[in-house]
């Protein structure tokens, strides 16, 4: 029998959501909830992962995490499908899914990653307010409805500021070295994907009064020389990216022609002459959906393949 439950906080119990065509009730998570299963999607912040993630493996139903509790685990793998499927073959029970502004960055540096070998990234994000929630998207709404001169940051909002007509260069804590907690993940899951554990990163992370899709900046300097010719034939042949990248006629990604998509979208590719072997592009991607949820259904996708195979040899 196939069975979905879906779980949120007492907050949702009993809401009715359509799920696969019929309505569904949500159910509060409990220790519980997970008996039967096979498979978990958890996208409920560290807190709650941490509190039923290893309940839920321990009673046998696989956990792929959105949250950031598990990601630098080096018993939990963390995978784009795309990159390092491989991984998959090594779970005990926990998969992690990459911080969104990583993955979406990963989607374009791949591809050149394995062309010409990444030495050095340097990125600077542009991260879109549903990157923080639902309360996030609601606190963009709300101070675009107000009057510009007289923006004021409400208490249910999670940023520090306003962010209509704003740019807010910090997301999550800083640490004492100056970078957030949120410009880390960056460099240490970037490096734990590419399996590039030297590998320098540099990251500034800002969020952008864009309802949904993340942009990232993107300069890169490579082992081998470059050229922009291969460099697009790479992303080309990459599944899961789009070149999107038309100078001469002012084509290039932006969030609104990306969100609700599943492909990342790459342009602006040109050779980045302050870095030796470089190049500089823009990528942008749907955060909810590759940064998150397709990703999380993609590893899914990716464990039932690998049973059946392991069923059929
Ligand atoms: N937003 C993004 O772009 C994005 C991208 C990548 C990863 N993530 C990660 O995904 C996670 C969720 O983020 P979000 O943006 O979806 O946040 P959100 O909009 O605030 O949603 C949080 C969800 O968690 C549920 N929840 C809260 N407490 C719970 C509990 N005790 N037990 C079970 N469910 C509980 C909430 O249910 P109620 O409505 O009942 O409170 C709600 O459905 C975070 O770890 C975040 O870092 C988010």
């Amino acid at each position: 029998m196939i069975e979905a439950r879906l779980l949120a906080s007492n907050r949702s119990a009993g809401r009715e959501i359509l799920a696969c065509g019929n309505k569904e009730k949500v159910m509060e998570t409990t220790a519980e909830s997970f008996k039967g299963l096979d498979l978990a999607i958890f996208s409920s912040g560290s807190k709650v992962s941490l509190e039923f993630a290893d309940m839920a493996r321990k009673q046998g139903c696989v956990v792929i995490d959105n949250s950031s509790a598990f990601r630098m685990d080096p018993q939990v793998p963390l995978v784009i499908p795309e990159i390092n499927p491989q991984e998959l073959d090594n779970h005990r029970g926990i998969i992690a899914n990459p911080n969104c502004s990583t993955a979406v960055t990963l989607m374009g540096l791949y591809p050149l990653h394995k062309r010409f070998g990444l030495k050095r990234l340097i990125t600077s994000t542009y991260q879109a307010v549903s990157g923080a929630g639902a309360a996030g998207a609601n606190a963009l709404l709300n101070e675009i409805s107000t009057d510009s001169s007289n923006i004021q940051n409400n208490q249910d909002s999670p940023f520090p500021y306003p962010i209509a007509f704003n740019l807010i260069p910090h997301i999550d804590d800083f640490r004492e070295d100056g970078y957030t907690k949120e410009e880390i993940k960056m460099r240490n899951e970037s490096r734990k994907i590419l399996d590039l554990p030297k590998v320098h990163v540099s990251c500034t992370c800002v969020r952008v009064p864009v309802m949904r899709a993340h942009s990232i900046s993107v300069n890169a300097e490579f082992e081998s020389p470059v050229n922009v010719p291969d460099a697009r034939n790479a992303i080309e042949s990459f599944d899961g990216a789009e070149l999107y990248d038309l100078p001469s006629s002012g084509s290039y990604p932006m969030p609104l022609d990306f969100a609700e998509k599943e492909a990342c979208g790459v342009g602006r590719l040109r050779i980045d002459h302050a870095l030796p072997n470089g190049l500089a592009f823009w990528v942008v991607g749907d955060q909810l959906w590759k940064g998150a949820a397709l990703n999380a259904i993609q590893i899914a996708e990716s464990l039932v393949e690998r049973k059946c195979m392991e069923f059929i040899s």
